[in-house]
């Protein structure tokens, strides 16, 4: 990677930030063979852009988590390259870190020593790397709770340690897969806003997976709609709204809801689509949608 290439940034405790780009071109990925054959990404392209925080939206069973594993390098694509600052992806790399919803938390060990334990399996136990783990702690309002181990702590809680124990081993690329699944509303705004936190004050590189459009609107730098199963990317939308993030500047605004309104026609055709194919949660979907449509007026 040429310096020219790299953003180097301070992230608020002095650390460096090193910021890469994925580049995904032509993809194919079928499981299983012959009669058997499952296509589930089918000629995909897209790029996850340099210090953007780059979100890809698409209906549940799509392919989304299938397009994280090629990406983390778990699993290659039938065809179809990916390639990172220019090399391609052959593997597993400490450049690319995922986040997945389930957790991940050592239940043995305190909130700190979660979020240390990166830091300390390299052997890399610094004075910098205490002050970058006090920094996040702080980020993430768990500061009262680094003595407390997973159990005692909150769902909404586990997520944010979880999201500071990645940060800490400062990736080039975070790749998060519906990091906030499953959590109940308000506790998913708040992350929102300390994952939006996070995110503003370095500017990695983000890629986030999400399948709700309110989330994908309020954290994202540019929105990746994608297609039903075989999965490619259908539209590629700018959220041009200005930072910090916060809910009471998003819920109201006019260019908010325009994207909203935008993507989920996006979104609705989709689901009509695989509605027409029988999907359950297409019609789920659809119903939802025409609720939200009647209800905005726009
Ligand atoms: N190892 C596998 N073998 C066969 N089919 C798979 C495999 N992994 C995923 N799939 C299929 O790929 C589709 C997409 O799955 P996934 O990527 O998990 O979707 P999403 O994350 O968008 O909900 C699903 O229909 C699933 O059954
Ligand atoms: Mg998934």
């Amino acid at each position: 990677m040429s310096a020219a290439q790299e953003i180097q940034k301070p992230a608020g405790s002095g650390m460096q930030i090193k910021a890469a780009e994925m580049t995904i071109s032509h993809v194919d990925k079928t499981y299983g063979e012959k009669q058997f054959a499952t296509e589930v990404v089918k000629n995909c392209s897209f790029t996850i852009e340099r210090g953007k925080l780059t979100v890809m939206i698409g209906p549940s069973g799509c392919g989304k988590s299938t397009l994280i594993r090629l990406l983390a390098g778990f699993e290659k694509p039938t065809s179809g390259s990916i390639s990172i600052d220019g090399n391609k992806v052959t593997g597993p790399g400490r450049d690319r870190l995922v986040v997945f919803q389930e957790s991940a938390l050592f239940p043995w060990m305190s909130t700190y020593d979660n979020i240390m334990y990166g830091p300390k399996a390299r052997g890399e136990n610094t004075p910098e790397m205490r002050d970058r783990a006090e920094f996040l702690l702080d980020k993430v309002g768990l500061q009262r709770f680094r003595s407390k181990y997973p159990p005692q702590l909150s769902g909404g809680m586990q997520r944010r340690a979880e999201l500071a124990r990645a940060m800490i081993n400062n990736p080039e690329v975070m790749i998060l897969d519906e990091p906030f699944r499953g959590l109940d509303h308000m506790t998913k705004e708040l992350m929102w806003k300390y994952y939006a936190t996070l995110y503003e004050e370095s500017h990695r590189t983000n890629f986030f997976v999400t399948t709700d459009i309110d989330e994908a609107i309020f954290l994202a730098d540019r929105l990746l709609i994608m297609s039903n199963k075989p999965t490619q990317v259908r539209a590629v939308l700018d959220v041009d709204l200005p930072r910090p993030r916060s809910l009471s500047n998003i819920v109201d605004d006019d260019r908010a809801n325009q994207i909203k309104m935008e993507a989920l026609a996006i979104l609705h055709e989709e689901a009509m689509r695989s509605f027409a194919g029988g999907s359950k949660a297409a019609s789920d979907f659809i119903q939802a949608y025409s609720d939200r449509v009647g209800k905005s007026g726009k």
